[in-house]
């Protein structure tokens, strides 16, 4: 176990995360600057984001210097000795909504040891609501102590989801949103998982599914939305993870696992 406390951790990832959201912010209102693609031609990446991922790489090795950083522009650490801490951080999350100038972007770093995520902040850039949570120490925003939906009828339940940006992945998404919208009482994809997660653990979604998610878009959101009484898994028993992060709260989730799996919702690329 590492020796520094979650709560510790908690305090310098709140620290980074503001700045680089202010970096984010600040570039978002006077120039993004360069607009490039990355693994598809809708798949962008903005000079701000690499930017805001220096700065907070930076800040966090000034910090600990003996810390490994995974982050999604310049990757980085695969894992981390025992007991180290390996911070992962998306720098923006919601890029194609910075873009735009939608108020729904955000940072997202979350501190992990031993494989486990202990701490973790959301902060959306644009409006500067903040979500945090330590492991066994709830999930908060605004000194406010969360508690996610107790919804239980799944055809009542407002879900969250969102699209990767492969093509045969989003058709695929596509199929099982059209087998799904007739079962449920909607859903929303609003652009930005980390933030998805962080409205799932405060009741404003009921659940939230997403196949294709890497562990910077769901590590910190995961724990607020754990913290805050979801359960968070894949899928036949499987950790939340590539194939699959669905998060509901305990009595819609096996109602939701099994829609999921009935609609192949981890099928196709
Ligand atoms: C994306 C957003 C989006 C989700 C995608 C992510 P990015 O992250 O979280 O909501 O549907 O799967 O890749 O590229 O904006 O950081
Ligand atoms: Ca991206
Ligand atoms: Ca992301
Ligand atoms: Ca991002």
């Amino acid at each position: 176990m590492s020796e520094i406390s979650p709560e510790r951790l908690l305090s310098i990832a709140v620290r980074v995360a503001r700045e680089a959201a202010a970096t984010a912010q600040r570039m978002r209102d006077e120039a993004i600057g360069d607009v490039q693609t990355k693994s598809t031609s809708t798949d962008v990446v903005t000079a701000a984001d690499k930017a805001v991922e220096r700065q907070a790489v930076a800040a966090l090795t000034a910090e600990r210097p003996g810390d490994t950083v995974l982050g999604e522009e310049f990757g980085g650490a695969a894992g981390a000795e025992p007991g180290a801490v390996r911070w992962i951080l998306d720098p923006i999350d919601g890029t194609v909504n910075y873009l735009y100038g939608l108020p729904q972007y955000a940072v997202s770093l979350a501190a992990e040891v031993d494989g486990e995520v202990v701490a973790g902040v959301v902060r959306n850039a644009a409006t500067g609501d903040e979500w945090t949570a330590t492991k066994g120490g709830g999930a908060w925003r605004d000194g406010r102590r969360l508690s996610c939906s107790t919804e239980t009828d799944l055809g009542q339940a407002l879900i969250g989801t969102g699209f990767g940006y492969d093509a045969r992945r989003r058709a695929h998404q596509g199929r099982v949103l059209a087998q799904m919208i007739t079962r449920v009482r909607d859903i929303r994809r609003l652009g930005a998982a980390s933030l998805d997660l962080c409205l799932a653990a405060e009741g404003r979604l009921d659940a939230y599914f997403e196949k294709g998610l890497n562990p910077w878009d769901h590590a910190a959101g995961g724990l607020i939305a754990a913290e805050a009484g979801m359960v968070v898994t894949g899928l036949d028993g499987a950790p939340a993870g590539p194939e699959m992060v669905l998060l509901a709260p305990p009595a819609l989730h096996p109602v939701l696992h099994d829609l999921l799996v009935e609609v192949d919702a981890a099928g196709g690329p």
